[in-house]
């Protein structure tokens, strides 16, 4: 156990947060998220080893897929407790109950609206009728795990009394955990805070749960609202990390424990993470579902820890505490700095990818061991956060059944621009050679000559460097839109124009997987897709 853990939980358990992480549930349910078995058991085991206490692993009643992925995640963590979500009925909850059956320690979450807007239009039930479902799941749900936890949705706009009547029912058919979402964002610190303090003195057994906050960030409020919470009594947190979730997120993990971290005075509160695994936990998800946070994000942000006004140099230099109110290093971050080069041999390489947390099998080793020496021809300085990169892409693109090989373009004002490209598709060679209106136009182009989806439509093209210099790797990331489907493919490279073909074939691999959720019996290359 980590120094940082141990001292953590030395404190009593009163002021102990519970941390509970749905980075793989309402993260992976926005437009963009999603993540395929292999990405979610990656997800998973970091948060495991980064000390999330719970882990929501799913939807199991959603599809083939969620049931497999939470059960494939029960089997495999060492100390998280396995979560899954239901609605308030007993299929959900036996679908739960089964997907959770391998887990060491699991959790059944089931939940349904408790807001007058909610019961009237969406569910169309009588409060009456919602108190009934209410005692009905979570007693159902106690009769396959003593952990359950009852969710009130758009909790924070429900009456008082009625809320009060429900979590009071929920507790009493033996709900451990009562959670009050902000399910639309609509709440505001004060008035937030005033609610969860209201349940604790208004409940009877309140003091037989632990109350939890979820909250959305609508206004850009989740996380002030989550704290409001804590402060009011709730000690259990639901987010996720760099605040992925429905709309416009959800409370960003790394936020709420660095708050809690760097003001101890007005918030003394434990938890059990470590946060030196913040910033390889964010990099790590934006590669996997292929967008990048803002530069200007709380703590993950590539501006974070930037000081360029004269000013603050100074100040920097004379003591860092003068504008950093936490060092890089308490998230995981490491100063750049020159790593490898050229003449680095493979013990260097192996020995950094240790470093910075990464470990490989013997084959994965070899092939990017050849993508290390392919960037260091083209780039004199190798940084950590270049070999981040191109790891994250080596990794991401395993067991792809469209892998990319080789490109050559044609380019220049002297059209017209032309794309070769050959890809290896289910283990067979494939090459096109298209013309198009630019170089990337025509790489796009020639991959859909080869593996055609023509009812899918590019929605974002986005470049990004990844360290300084003309010779800087570009991380591309392209997002592509199918029937209301949207995933993301991120793809680097010191070439801008190999990095985009990777993207693009990284983000055709995911629409695939998606495609196969919906009809397992849809191969990639689908029947309807015939030709261009
Ligand atoms: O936001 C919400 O209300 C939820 C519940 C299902 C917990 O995600
Ligand atoms: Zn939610």
């Amino acid at each position: 156990m980590s120094a940082q853990r141990q001292a953590q939980n030395s404190n009593t358990a009163k002021d102990r947060i519970i941390i509970f992480d749905t980075t793989l549930r309402d993260g992976e349910q926005a437009p963009g998220c999603s993540m395929n078995l292999e990405e979610k058991l990656k997800i998973a085991l970091m948060l495991d080893e980064m000390g999330v206490d719970v882990i929501e692993a799913g939807f199991p009643i959603a599809s083939q897929g969620d049931w497999e992925s939470v059960n494939e995640i029960a089997k495999i963590l060492r100390n998280a407790v396995v979560c899954g979500l239901s609605r308030a009925t007993k299929k959900d909850i036996e679908a739960s109950a089964e997907a959770l059956r391998p887990a060491k320690k699991n959790r059944i979450h089931t939940f349904i609206s408790t807001s007058p807007l909610h019961m009237k239009y969406k569910l169309q039930m009588t409060p009456d009728a919602v108190l009934d479902a209410v005692a009905e799941s979570v007693t159902h749900a106690r009769g396959f795990t003593g952990d359950v936890e009852w969710s009130a949705e758009d909790g924070s706009r429900t009456e008082d009394d009625f809320l009060c009547r429900c979590v009071e029912t929920a507790i009493k058919c033996g709900a451990t955990t009562i959670n009050i979402p902000d399910t639309v964002g609509y709440a505001i610190p004060a008035e937030y805070g005033r609610q969860i303090a209201m349940l604790f003195d208004r409940v009877p057994n309140i003091d037989r749960a632990r109350v939890s906050v979820h909250c959305h960030n609508d206004l850009g409020l989740a996380v002030a609202n989550s704290l409001a919470g804590v402060q009011a009594g709730a000690r259990q947190v639901e987010c996720t990390i760099n605040g992925i979730g429905e709309r416009a997120g959800n409370a960003a993990l790394e936020e709420i424990v660095m708050a809690i971290r760097t003001r101890p005075d007005s918030m003394p509160y434990v938890n059990n993470i470590d946060t030196t695994m913040i910033t390889k936990a964010s990099r790590t998800l934006s590669t996997t579902i292929g967008f990048n946070v803002q530069p200007n994000k709380a703590i993950v942000g590539a501006n974070a820890f930037a000081h360029e006004s004269g000013i603050h140099q100074d100040g920097m230099l004379k003591n860092a505490k003068t504008y950093e109110i936490m060092t890089p290093e308490s998230v995981g971050l490491t100063r750049s700095e020159l790593v490898l080069g050229k003449h680095s041999g493979r013990h260097a390489l192996k020995t950094k990818l240790a470093d910075l947390g990464y470990e490989m099998g013997d084959n994965a080793f070899q092939d990017f061991f050849k993508r290390f020496k392919d960037l260091s021809d083209k780039k004199k300085q190798i940084f950590d956060d270049d070999i981040i990169a191109l790891v994250e892409d080596e990794i991401g693109t395993l067991g792809d059944a469209i892998r990319f090989e080789s490109l050559q373009v044609k380019a220049g004002t002297k059209g017209p621009q032309t794309a070769s490209i050959i890809l290896v598709v289910d283990g067979k060679k494939k090459k096109a050679k298209v013309e198009g209106k630019g170089p990337v136009d025509a790489i796009f182009k020639a991959i859909r000559k080869i593996v055609p989806h023509k009812d899918a439509t590019l929605q974002l093209y986005q470049v990004h460097a990844i360290t300084g210099g003309t010779d800087a790797q570009a991380e591309v990331t392209v997002r592509l839109e199918e029937n209301g489907r949207t995933v993301n493919g991120q793809g680097t490279d010191a070439d801008t124009l190999v990095a985009s073909a990777r993207a693009y074939v990284h983000a055709l691999n995911k629409l695939m997987t998606k495609r196969g959720k919906i009809n397992p019996q849809t191969t990639p290359m689908a029947a309807k897709d015939k030709g261009p």
